[in-house]
C-alpha cells in the first residue's frame, strides 16, 4: 500500500472547531443574527454545515443537522466525530450559549451513538450520551 492509498489522518478537535467556525460565515440568519457553524466527521471525510433560517420560523434548519444531512445525503452516515461553533454566543450566557439544542442531540445520537464524541467551541468534549441520556430510538 502506498501512501497515497493511506486513510487521511482524521481532523484534530481543534481543527474540526476552526472548519465549525468558518461554515459559520455561511449561516443565513437574518432573523436571529445568531450565525451557528457545524463540521462532521464521516467516512473519513469531513462535512460542513451552517443554520439556514426562513421567513416562516418554523422551517429553520440548525447547522448541526444541516452537516449530518449532508454527511448521510454523501452516503456517509456514520458519524465519527461532531464539531459546533456558536460564534454569535453572549458571553453572559456562558456555555448554555454554545451547545447543541435538543434536536440536534436526537438526531446526532441516531447517526453517532452514544460515544460520538462533540467538540463545543469554547466549552469543551462531551460524549452524546453525556449530552442526551437515554435517547429514543425505534430499532
Ligand atoms: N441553532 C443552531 O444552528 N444549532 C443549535 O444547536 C442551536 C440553534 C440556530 C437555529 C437558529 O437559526 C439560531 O441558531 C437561533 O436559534
Amino acid at each position: 500500500m502506498s501512501p497515497s492509498d493511506a486513510e487521511p489522518a482524521a481532523p484534530s478537535p481543534e481543527q474540526l472547531l476552526e472548519l465549525a467556525r468558518r461554515a459559520a460565515a455561511q449561516a443565513h440568519a437574518p432573523y436571529s443574527r445568531f450565525r451557528v457553524g457545524a463540521a462532521v466527521v464521516a467516512g473519513g471525510r469531513v462535512f460542513s454545515g451552517c443554520n439556514v433560517e426562513n421567513a416562516s420560523y418554523g422551517l429553520c434548519m440548525c447547522a448541526e443537522r444541516v452537516a449530518a444531512f449532508k454527511a448521510v445525503s454523501e452516503g456517509c452516515g456514520q458519524l465519527s466525530s461532531v464539531a459546533v461553533s456558536c460564534v454569535d454566543a453572549d458571553a453572559a450566557l456562558g456555555a448554555e450559549g454554545r451547545m447543541p439544542c435538543g434536536a440536534c442531540r436526537q438526531v446526532l445520537a441516531e447517526l453517532g451513538g452514544p460515544d460520538l464524541p462533540i467538540h463545543v467551541d469554547g466549552v469543551g468534549t462531551f460524549a452524546l450520551a453525556d449530552l442526551l441520556p437515554r435517547a429514543f430510538r425505534l430499532r
